[in-house]
């Protein structure tokens, strides 16, 4: 009930960095496996999961490995100014993206392949929200992205795509 209470979005972030270990609860708490059988935290469509989680930081980008738990070095570059349109997101320490396999999606056309990756999406950004919400960080879910700019800096193959984006931070006092 407290965690509901508190959660919302916020746009204005400290340049705090996060320590390790509220890194490592966020990512489970997002889309971390809860269960023998290797399901998440959160729902997926048709228990295919799509979903990549990369944690783009000063410091490089990383994926989550939800199995090991692990954070798998994928750029040394700082991209965090390409991962939306708003400045925060340049300045705060978290920016996730969720980025979709649409080639795992092999009955459905592009719409549907957009739809339900965008759903699962959505439900570990809940996730993250009241994670946050309940630790006192902030966060903000945004779609506002250049999509083909962002693919490009994350290297993405052609089949893959990005759905939305998670600011997270330690709130500006
Ligand atoms: C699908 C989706 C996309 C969103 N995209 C953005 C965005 O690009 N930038 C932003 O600042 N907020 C974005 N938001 C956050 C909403 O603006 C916010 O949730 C809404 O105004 C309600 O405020 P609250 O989250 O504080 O309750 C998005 C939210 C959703 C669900």
């Amino acid at each position: 009930m407290e965690a509901l209470k508190l959660r919302r979005s916020t746009r204005a972030y400290s340049e705090r960095p996060l320590e390790p270990q509220v890194l490592s609860d966020l990512l489970w708490a997002a889309d971390g496996v809860n269960r023998p059988s290797g399901d998440r935290t959160a729902p997926y469509w048709r228990h295919i999961m799509v979903i990549d989680l990369y944690a783009v930081m000063a410091d490089g980008v990383w994926l989550y490995e939800p199995k090991a738990p692990a954070l798998l070095l994928h750029a040394k570059d700082d991209l965090r100014a390409l991962t939306g349109t708003q400045d925060f997101v340049s300045a705060a320490p978290l920016n996730l993206v969720y980025v979709a396999h649409g080639e795992r999606m092999t009955d459905v056309g592009p719409e549907e392949r957009r739809l339900y990756a965008s759903a699962d999406a959505c439900f570990i950004g809940q996730n993250v929200y009241l994670f946050c919400a309940s630790v006192g960080l902030a966060a903000v879910f945004r779609g506002s992205i250049d999509h083909k700019k962002l693919a490009a800096a994350l290297n993405l193959p052609d089949d893959q795509f990005v759905t939305f984006a998670q600011t997270v931070g330690y709130p500006r006092a």
